[in-house]
């Protein structure tokens, strides 16, 4: 007997509201809020949305069949969607969004009663792990076991208070401190006793994605520290059957990168050196101006080229190349980043060429749609029956999180192609291989 190429999996129906919770309630946060606010009110349209605005190919071109991606999998309506968050600083999503200025008041003003609906809970911080931060709403209690307990109340609370049928989170708050997975994230059991232990290596991250994990909620990591991304929490995503991914929202700078590395590999373009450097004035660049911070957003920047151009298969083109990324915290800028990339390039011959690009971006404007679809996604495979690692999602990760034993892909073309591949999959349709035929 043949295996058939497809398999039609039984997803559940998308009914009842989805409650969205984001430890951080900052930038990125209040950007997502209240751009899902304008779109349901008419006012704005979901720019930058895999999930609410991208077709996806169905069977052969001839046969003529391009669905909206969101009219071929069962996803949760923008309409039921409810927000939550915690956060040390910002008391509601309102005043998060009037401090961070992404948004033009004129645009705030539309939605604002909303907005100031969505209060922040108090958060479980821990000012070694963000320097730059002085956290004033936070949760006192004895222990770290007892913070991760209190985070289940607050969970809970918010399913019962809003209706939700069910939940999602994703961290979109601070960057912490550079650290390397240890002994306390080898198992869940060692995990437990860290909690309550204290343990020094338990960031607040990993804390909320305990939580989240252990009420059945999918956790997608937007920041490039640990959360999920330790042996742990991969063993009670799969004991508890939930759904995770991460990490690191994919935009600005390395979202150029993986679209251009890419280009010139195809082309057999050799690299010599990739210089980048950023200016950027908002929270998120103040916490990243601690050497500490800056550590793990660099470890996450630095991926992205190895992996996309195999200097081990191409060692004539790539084996010699300058990777450098800088970070500079420059107030007047705000949440508009300007990324420099100084990029040197060689061909026929080895002749050199230089590359030049000025991104004059808007960093929380190409973060928020990345959670509105993270959210819809990860609410999508809980209801396939999927748990642990989204890899198809890596799509909009800076540093996907590996498969055990496999490297991660960054090419953001193969990582499309893996992400509507997959939701052809569970929806019974073949994969496209854009072979002459098909
Ligand atoms: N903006 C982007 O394009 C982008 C891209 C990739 C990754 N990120 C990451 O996303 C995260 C959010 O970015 P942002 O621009 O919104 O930053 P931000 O500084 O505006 O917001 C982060 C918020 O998190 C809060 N916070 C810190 N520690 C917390 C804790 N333990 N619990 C709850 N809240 C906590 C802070 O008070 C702050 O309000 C950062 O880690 C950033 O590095 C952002």
């Amino acid at each position: 007997m043949t295996t058939p190429l497809v398999r039609d999996r039984s997803i559940n129906p998308a009914t009842g509201k989805l409650g969205v919770l984001t430890p951080g309630l900052g930038a990125v946060a209040s950007t997502f809020i209240a751009g899902v606010l304008a779109v349901r009110a008419g006012h704005a349209t979901p720019i930058g949305s895999i999930s609410q605005m991208a077709h996806i190919r169905l069977g052969d071109r001839s046969a003529g069949r391009n669905p909206l991606i969101r009219d071929l999998v069962p996803l949760a309506e923008l309409d039921d969607l409810v927000f939550g968050g915690w956060d040390p600083i910002s008391s509601n999503a309102l005043e998060a969004a009037r401090y961070c200025g992404v948004l033009d008041e004129s645009d705030l003003q539309l939605i604002s009663g909303e907005l100031e609906g969505v209060v922040a809970m108090d958060a479980v911080f821990d000012h070694r792990w963000v320097k730059r931060l002085d956290g004033q709403r936070v949760k006192q209690l004895p222990s770290k076991w007892d913070q991760a307990l209190a985070l289940i109340d607050d969970i809970e609370r918010f399913r019962t208070d809003n209706g939700c049928d069910r939940l999602v989170m994703v961290w979109c708050g601070s960057t912490e401190a550079y650290q390397e997975p240890s002994a306390v994230h080898a198992s869940l059991e060692a995990f437990e006793d860290g909690l309550k232990a204290n343990d020094t290596n338990i960031a607040p991250s990993q804390i909320y994605a305990y939580a989240a994990l252990q009420s059945g909620v999918p956790f997608a990591n937007g920041a490039p520290n640990l959360a999920v991304d330790i042996p742990c929490m991969g063993e009670l995503a799969r004991r508890r059957g939930v759904p995770i991914a991460g990490k690191d929202f994919k935009t600005g700078q390395t979202l150029m990168k993986t679209l251009i590395a890419p280009g010139l590999k195809a082309r057999m373009l050799g690299l010599r050196g990739w210089y980048s450097t950023n200016i950027l004035g908002n929270r998120d660049g103040e916490v990243l101006d601690d050497p500490e911070n800056f550590k793990t957003k660099e470890t996450s920047k630095l991926g992205v080229l190895d992996t996309i151009l195999q200097p081990d298969i191409y060692p004539d083109l790539y084996s010699e190349v300058d990777h450098v990324v800088r970070i500079n915290y420059y107030p007047p800028r705000g949440d508009n980043k300007e990324g420099w990339d100084a990029i040197d390039i060689f061909g026929w011959m080895g002749y050199p060429m230089e590359i030049k690009i000025d991104f004059l971006c808007r960093d929380s404007i190409l973060a928020a749609p990345i959670v509105l679809d993270l959210a819809l996604f990860l609410d999508l495979a809980a209801r396939a029956g999927e748990s642990d690692l989204q890899e198809w999602l890596s799509f909009y990760f800076k540093a996907p999180q590996e498969p055990e034993g496999l490297k991660a892909e960054h090419d953001l073309f193969i990582q499309q192609t893996k992400l509507k591949n997959t939701l052809r999959e569970w929806m019974g349709e073949e994969p496209v291989t854009h072979s002459e035929a098909g």
